[in-house]
């Protein structure tokens, strides 16, 4: 009775201009692996979830980029959301439709865009949430032990004190201001939500019946139509309707059934160029450079991308991230990577 939902649907804006609404980051070989980050993140997770268990949760404009890339996956595996609502929306219907196949089952949420090296440690840190979650009535999460203020990430405060491997959480806090996140990595007792979430199906709809009661009887209203062909339908006109709010907001924040597996892996959300450069190979200044043939001086802890392999000439350039595409040239300092998102938005409502 495993279940794992696979979420898709999101844009990526942070990485712009590689990634696009059209062509989001999970679909893409971020980190020049061979394999796109969602066949990643499949592959993974199929370590202990059946295959045929696996759904993936992505706006419909993306059906055609998962059934290539993921020619395992049955088209009915793959559920499709008729406008971007972000993540509370996309948990609740596919609880509620996995709830109609096992009433008992207990689900793994993940993104579909992370970077984990460690995939033993991923899968037996899976394994320990899914042993709990299966006969308590929590809310399961992976906990990341952070390392500067994010203030991208959501915050996980727990007792230290507490010796067991499953740590009850005191607090969950999603996006704090820098401020906040300064004083809550030295406070020493908070980890970073890895945005990986284990729990049963019945506790899942508990909490939002609980913490979001018009999503939830929205959703609820269509159950007897789900996993039926008249789903498209009652989807089509009720989704849109709903709420556009993450799980983090709209459940895990005011939620007291918390609990944390704190990660035995290496774990990167490949969430902006920033965390990508982390990643790659660099050079002595700390400079990486993808797709280009570079003539660098004075320069360092510098991403530099190209589409075609350009000479590109640098002096005097630090910590700036410079993405070329088409007829696109991002120059952006690093310390501002978070912005590109609304950065994005402008230009494209715009052009
Ligand atoms: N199906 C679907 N529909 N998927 C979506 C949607 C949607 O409308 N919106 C976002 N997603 C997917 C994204 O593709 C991504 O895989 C995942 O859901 C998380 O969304 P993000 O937009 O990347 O969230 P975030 O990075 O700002 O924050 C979350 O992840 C952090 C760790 O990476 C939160 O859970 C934070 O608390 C967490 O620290
Ligand atoms: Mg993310």
């Amino acid at each position: 009775n495993y279940y794992a939902v696979l979420m898709a649907g999101g844009v990526g804006s942070r990485f712009w201009p590689v990634s696009t609404a059209q062509f989001p980051k999970q679909f893409h070989d971020m980190l020049g692996t061979g394999e796109t980050l969602i066949q990643k993140t499949f592959s993974r997770l199929s370590q202990l979830i059946p295959e045929e268990n696996i759904l993936i949760l992505t706006n419909e404009i993306y059906n055609d980029i998962v059934l290539q890339q993921l020619p395992q996956v049955k088209q009915e595996q793959v559920v499709l959301e008729p406008a971007m609502r972000n993540t509370a929306p996309c948990i609740l219907y596919a609880a509620l439709k996995i709830k109609k196949i096992n009433p008992d089952a207990v689900m793994v949420v993940a993104p579909s865009d992370h970077w984990i090296e460690d995939e033993q440690a991923f899968i037996s840190n899976l394994q320990q949430a899914f042993d709990y979650a299966q006969n308590e009535d929590v809310l399961m999460t992976l906990g990341i032990q952070p390392t500067f203020p994010n203030t991208g990430y959501g915050y996980i405060e727990y007792g230290t004190q507490d010796n067991n491997i499953i740590k009850k959480v005191f607090h969950f806090r999603e996006k704090p201001d820098y401020e906040t996140a300064k004083t809550f990595l030295q406070s020493g007792n908070f980890l970073w939500n890895a945005g990986i979430f284990i729990w049963s199906v019945k506790s899942v709809l508990h909490a939002f019946e609980k913490f979001q009661p018009g999503m939830y009887s929205l959703f609820e209203s269509g159950y007897d139509e789900y996993n039926t062909p008249a789903e498209k339908s009652f989807i089509e006109e009720n989704y849109p309707r709903s709420e556009n709010i993450s799980i983090d907001y709209a459940v895990m924040e005011n939620a007291e059934n918390v609990f944390v597996v704190p990660a035995a892996f290496d774990w990167n959300d490949l969430g902006t160029w920033g965390s990508l450069h982390d990643k790659l190979d660099k050079d002595a200044n700390n400079n990486t450079v993808v797709n280009a043939k570079l003539f660098i001086e004075n320069a360092s802890n510098n991403i530099i991308r190209t589409d075609a392999n350009k000479i590109v000439i640098v002096d005097g350039l630090n910590d700036y991230i410079i993405v070329d595409k088409e007829n696109i040239l991002l120059i952006y300092p690093k310390e501002k990577e978070q912005e590109i998102k609304k950065i994005t938005e402008i230009v494209t409502k715009n052009s």
